[in-house]
């Protein structure tokens, strides 16, 4: 281990102050000594009236009491500002005029490096797909005046093509390709096919093809601002509509938020998001002056988006295509946002295909009134139900099945409080028996649990569960402790378990954090980045039980860690698969899904244990 590394961050956190950083964006209390109160950055978009984030300025650690937010300098850095762990240590490098040029080592940090390079040819992309949908002929008329007619023909003006970064590929085979070799000497080939950008020829003699001709290109944008994917919209007609960048270490399509560089701001300001399916959704909305829209690009939605919209605001407006799809990924995404403890409702007043098409016909003004015209999720699901009748003539086994179907939903739902409220809710809207519904509910509940109709196994069944919980708890704690104790075993375990896997709030911030940790970083660099003295004590005091074959424990972690993430996932499609309604072809087919699922996820099980899967 690169000791000397460790000794450069020592020495450049004892020489740089948090408070100074803080006190240029927020209110700071001193409180005497080295001690302050300052308005916690991470809480109410840093506005809170009273301060409540303690600030240790010889330690270099912040807490905040309401939140719960807490850590150093760089967790503050990575966290607010955005920055990786690279670019915090040369941001506090430059604020505080400490030489930071020799921090890094020769060989350095080789994942970052393959992220930077990554993020560097894609940039590079975007910057040749912009000037090739702006470039001018002699004549000073658009080189490719279709591709200019076509936006004009979809109202998108010039500011909006500039601050979305709208592009062009070429109607031409390898333009792409040729400008990047040229201006980029070095590229590496293995990275621009990774990125989807290029594919071989198909006779491998060397020669490469860009994967993206004729096509309007939607940069797709973290949070960050950092350019992860493309996605191209055809303007000749050609299959499919929209060609996207394949899944890559910077392209992870189950977490893409399109248009949250343009608008988390927004989001912010305004607490709430309105949700949409497409890039042109998005665009349509904010040239509109609706600014605070997302899209999920496509209609399934994944628990991972409200994870992610979660960090930005709890109040989700839904506003997906007027169609089947649309209507279905609906249901999915209020499954999901309950899951997640998520304010949801849906806008239904959109007579159109979709937003972008409300938008062409519209002004905000009249969207406004359809927006304050949305509705509860619950309300909504009724509303649909409902297709139009009138719930007085219903029969009552139309009303029993409307009842039924919100029994999926109560279920994702974590607080038995509110639960019941919606159960009294809904009963009297139906005119239903309050207990009736109630204990129905209970009843099916249970027993879908299990997937059995005896009482007793079902019982068994809810016992082993919960053993399970308190297994898994252990399982990620050991995780943590195993890793801070063995930092170099940490990039082993960030390409086998993915955050979102660990359940526990508190375990998979710890495991972030021990993430954002340099390549050669020591036992004293994870204890602080965990930012906690009383949680760094605990760990050290059961150091002995994290030595000897790290690797062989790291693994049976991790086999235990994903194989309950599959048991948990097989529990949840059982659940669904009782809770479709069988009757229709709709249902008849989402069953079949539900059912593949849940083989693949038998064959994922078993691989695990054929130790092919990490
Ligand atoms: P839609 O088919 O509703 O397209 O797909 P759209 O947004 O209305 O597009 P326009 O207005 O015809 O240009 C919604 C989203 O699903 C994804 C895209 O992200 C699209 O914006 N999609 C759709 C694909 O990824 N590939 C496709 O072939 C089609
Ligand atoms: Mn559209």
């Amino acid at each position: 281990m690169d000791n000397k590394l460790i000794d450069k961050l020592n020495s450049l956190l004892k020489q740089v102050s948090l408070i100074k950083i803080l006190e240029e964006k927020y209110k700071v209390l001193h409180r005497g000594g080295s001690k302050y109160t300052v308005q916690c950055p991470f809480h109410k978009d840093g506005n809170e009236s009273h301060p409540s984030m303690s600030v240790d300025d010889d330690k270099g650690l912040y807490q905040c009491f309401t939140c719960g937010a807490k850590g150093n300098v760089i967790t503050y850095l990575k966290e607010k500002e955005n920055l990786s762990f690279k670019d915090a240590i040369n941001n506090l490098g430059k604020r505080f005029s400490i030489d930071v040029s020799d921090f890094f080592s020769a060989e350095g940090n080789k994942k970052a490096q393959i992220f930077d390079e990554a993020k560097n040819i894609n940039k590079l992309a975007s910057i040749f797909f912009s000037s090739a949908l702006l470039s001018k002929d002699k004549n000073n008329n658009y080189k490719y005046d279709y591709a200019t007619k076509y936006l004009k023909k979809r109202k998108i003006p010039i500011s909006i093509v500039k601050e979305f970064k709208l592009g062009l590929a070429p109607p031409i085979w390898d333009s792409l390709f040729k400008s990047i070799s040229k201006s980029y000497k070095n590229v590496s080939y293995q990275n621009l096919l990774a990125l989807g950008l290029v594919r071989e020829s198909r006779n491998k003699d060397g020669r490469y093809f860009d994967n993206f001709i004729n096509r309007i290109i939607f940069p797709i944008i973290n949070h960050r601002g950092e350019i992860i994917g493309f996605g191209g919209r055809s303007v000749d007609g050609s299959e499919p509509k929209y060609l996207n960048s394949k899944e890559s270490i910077v392209f992870k399509k189950k977490s893409v938020l399109y248009g949250i560089n343009v608008t988390k701001n927004h989001i912010m300001q305004a607490d709430s998001v309105i949700l949409t399916e497409g890039y042109m959704d998005v665009i349509g909305s904010y040239k509109s002056g609706v600014c605070n829209v997302l899209a999920t690009l496509g209609t399934a939605i994944t628990e991972f988006q409200m994870k992610e919209i979660k960090k930005y605001t709890k109040n989700i407006v839904l506003s997906l295509d007027n169609d089947d799809a649309g209507i279905r990924a609906t249901r999915m995404a209020i499954l999901h946002a309950l899951k997640e403890d998520l304010n949801i409702s849906v806008i239904d007043g959109i007579n159109v295909k979709d937003l972008d098409e409300y938008f062409t016909l519209h002004t905000k003004e009249e969207f406004d009134i359809v927006y304050s015209d949305k509705l509860n999720w619950y309300d909504w699901i009724i509303k649909k139900e409902l297709n139009g009748e009138i719930l007085n003539d219903l029969v009552p086994k139309r009303r029993l099945d409307i009842a039924d179907i919100f029994h999926n939903f109560l279920n994702a739902i974590e607080s038995d409080t509110q639960k019941d409220i919606l159960i009294r809710y809904i009963s009297e809207k139906l005119s239903i028996a309050y207990e009736a519904f109630k204990n129905d509910y209970k009843r099916k509940f249970e027993s879908s649990r299990s997937n059995n109709i005896q009482t007793n196994r079902s019982k068994q069944s809810n016992i082993e569960s919960k053993k399970n919980d308190n297994n898994r708890l252990k399982y990620e704690n050991s995780l943590i402790y195993l890793l801070t104790l063995n930092p170099s075993i940490i990039s082993i375990a960030e390409k086998a378990i993915d955050p979102e896997l660990i359940e526990k709030d508190l375990a998979r911030e710890y495991y972030l954090r021990l993430l954002t940790l340099p390549i050669d970083a020591s036992v004293e660099d994870a204890l602080n980045i965990l930012g906690s003295e009383k949680v760094s004590e605990q760990i050290l005091l059961k150091r002995k039980f994290y030595e000897g074959d790290i690797k062989e424990k790291l693994n049976s972690l991790i086999i235990k860690i994903k194989d309950y993430d599959i048991y948990k996932k097989r529990i949840e499609l059982k659940q669904e698969k009782i809770n479709i309604p069988m009757e229709t072809s709709e249902g008849f087919e989402a069953l079949c899904i539900r059912a593949r699922e849940i083989d693949s996820l038998k064959k994922e099980r078993e691989k695990l244990y054929e130790g092919n899967n990490i």
